[in-house]
């Protein structure tokens, strides 16, 4: 096994000493993270070292297929070509040997020793590469991350007699454990969080994480492999499985953004999570309606869990927007309608939080659940051409450009505008440089026909619709003034931004700049340098407070507000 070289952590230094001793990290904090979109790899499943686009790889069978993180560097083109600029990769470290009916510990969710890497995925030097050639190209690394548990190969015998404590590093003896139990009953929280999640092949020894020394252990071994790789970001993985106070302390004492599995459909439980104890977790609430709505033609359902989300949770812009990961059967499993897919990736981009996309999302896999939806990336031969790949690109760039017209957007709470039969629509933004997002649960075999939004932007507006580069312009007067009339077509989503305001998106013909909304809205260069890149730069410094006033005015004139 490929050794990190990292002090093995003592038991008896206190948390408190542990703490005053780190020294100050460089890493990500949520601000940082809100202005990223993030692709979850697979490790095993992204890439292979040999770059084979022909390996086979059985889902079923559950093996290690091969990926590795000189694979993953070798096709940081492909996920950056998407417009990504945050990568998480699997657990890194090492993992039980050996094979069970379902495969082996490809995924990386059964550690063995948090001091060893997983030697299938490479080595010390290779994640060293991985982590810079990221930061070289001014893109985050995540880390999926285990603090659960442990694992032991039981394969039918008994978990609460037969497992050696002794080979688990640094967890080498029993006390460190919850003694053991099997989850009865996932809705209880405190049945989930003190009994195993494993099963009577896999055993996952469920570390006794309300302990102090467990606390440390864990703690340590995360600033350092943090430090070491320079980290970015962590997701915490079964965090509903973890003591609730230890993700709060686990979280304050590796100092960056966490985000955590909480796999729960009810809103005031996530809410409680996000508020209470993690940054940060996957919108599940949000993910179900969007079944409902695209897969289920209940649209009913995601135009109003929007609202109670909003409303029940402190600051939904922390969530995790997400719509496939490892955990759950991909949306073409449901439904493998085009457009049902590109709609669903059009609200999983431009709704609240920080959007994460799932390998395989952007060719259309359809794997229906763990394992299937763990398909080998290399086998779609990283299409660069694929719809869902070219989608993701232009919905990447028009958020970034939103994003550098003003941070204020990832402030802006989506608000749900219009619900029809099958249609929905959605504002998020700042009231003048806001997008509009028009949904439609109809399917490539949908009519053709005339929407008419009954509010969008102001009278007279011309907006772009940019996934189809066609401009509108608002109903300018008369009883119908700020209607927009929109061609519906095919089920296809459309994304409306003010037509003035596209330059420098790098979208519809309009070249990839670096143009601050004051130049757009004025044609001039920004009074005050360090303002150009963003209209927030003028709210945050008093001695530009003027300025603003007087952009703003120009800003309201030429916009039509
Ligand atoms: C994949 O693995 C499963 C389970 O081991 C096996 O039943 C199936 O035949 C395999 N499929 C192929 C194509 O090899
Ligand atoms: C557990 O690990 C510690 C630290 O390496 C060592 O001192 C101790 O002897 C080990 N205990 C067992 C039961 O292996
Ligand atoms: C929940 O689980 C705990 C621990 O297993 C148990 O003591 C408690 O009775 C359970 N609560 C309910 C309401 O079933
Ligand atoms: C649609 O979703 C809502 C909210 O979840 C639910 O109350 C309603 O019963 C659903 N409608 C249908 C037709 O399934
Ligand atoms: C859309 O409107 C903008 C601004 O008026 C203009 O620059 C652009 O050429 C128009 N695009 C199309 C496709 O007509
Ligand atoms: C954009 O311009 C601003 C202000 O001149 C500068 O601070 C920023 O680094 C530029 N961004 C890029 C991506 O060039």
């Amino acid at each position: 096994m490929t050794k990190m070289p990292i002090p093995q952590s003592l038991h008896l230094v206190s948390l408190f000493t542990l703490l005053s001793l780190l020294t100050p990290s460089l890493a990500a904090n949520i601000a940082a993270w809100k202005s990223r979109s993030v692709y979850q790899t697979m490790t095993d499943r992204f890439a292979r070292t040999d770059g084979s686009t022909t390996h086979a790889c059985n889902t079923t069978a559950g093996l290690y297929c091969g990926g590795t993180w000189r694979g993953t560097i070798n096709h940081l083109d492909y996920i950056q070509g998407m417009g990504f600029d945050a990568v998480m990769i699997s657990p890194i470290i090492e993992n039980i040997d050996g094979r069970v009916s379902y495969g082996e510990a490809y995924h990386g969710y059964w550690p063995l020793n948090l001091y060893n890497l997983n030697d299938h995925f490479g080595t010390h030097q290779d994640l060293l590469d991985l982590s810079d050639a990221l930061h070289d190209r001014g893109m985050y690394l995540m880390m999926d991350t285990v603090i659960n548990n442990m694992a032991y190969m039981t394969d039918g015998e008994d978990p609460a007699t037969d497992i050696d404590y002794s080979v688990f590093t640094p967890f080498n003896n029993s006390d460190y454990f919850h003694s053991y139990c099997k989850i009865t009953d996932w809705n209880n929280y405190t049945n989930a969080q003190l009994c195993q999640t494993g099963d009577d092949k896999v055993a996952l020894p469920d570390l006794y994480t309300e302990h102090k020394n467990v606390q440390e252990l864990l703690i340590d071994w995360a600033n350092e492999v943090i430090k070491t790789y320079s980290i970015d970001g962590l997701r915490i993985d079964a965090a509903k499985h973890v003591n609730p106070g230890f993700l709060k302390t686990f979280g304050d004492a590796v100092d960056m953004f966490v985000t955590g599995e909480v796999l729960q459909r009810e809103v005031d439980t996530i809410c409680t999570y996000m508020d209470d104890y993690i940054q940060s977790v996957p919108n599940y609430p949000i993910y179900y309606s969007m079944l409902d709505a695209f897969t289920q033609a209940n649209v009913t359902s995601l135009f109003e869990q929007v609202e109670i989300v909003k409303n029940q949770c402190n600051d939904v812009t922390k969530f995790v927007s997400f719509s496939e990961n490892h955990d759950v059967a991909r949306v073409p499993s449901f439904n493998d309608d085009m457009a049902i897919a590109k709609n669903v990736l059009t609200f999983t981009m431009l709704y609240d939080g920080i959007p994460m996309i799932y390998q395989g999302q952007e060719q259309h896999l359809s794997g229906d659940g763990t394992p299937k939806n763990r398909q080998a990336i290399w086998l779609s031969d990283y299409n660069t051409n694929s719809e869902l790949y070219k989608l993701l690109g232009q919905l990447n760039a028009l958020r970034k450009h939103v994003i550098s017209l003003g941070t204020d957007y990832l402030d802006e709470s989506t608000v749900p505008l219009y619900r029809g039969q099958i249609e929905l629509a959605f504002s998020k933004g700042v009231e003048g440089r806001q997008i509009i997002m028009l949904l439609s649960g109809q399917g490539s075999k949908g009519d053709e026909y005339t929407l008419s939004l009954p509010i969008s932007f102001n009278a007279g507006t011309t907006v772009t619709e940019v996934l189809s580069c066609t401009n509108y312009t608002t109903v300018a007067s008369g009883e119908r003034a700020g209607e927009l009339d929109v061609k519906m077509d095919k089920g296809e989503p459309k994304v409306f931004f003010p037509a003035e305001l596209m330059e420098g998106s790098g979208l519809c013909g309009h070249a990839k700049g670096n143009v601050s909304f004051t130049k757009l809205v004025t044609g001039q260069d920004a009074v005050v340098d360090s303002a150009a890149g963003s209209l927030t730069a003028y709210r945050s410094s008093g001695a530009a407070a003027a300025v603003f006033g007087l952009l703003s005015v120009v800003a309201a004139g030429l916009l039509g507000l």
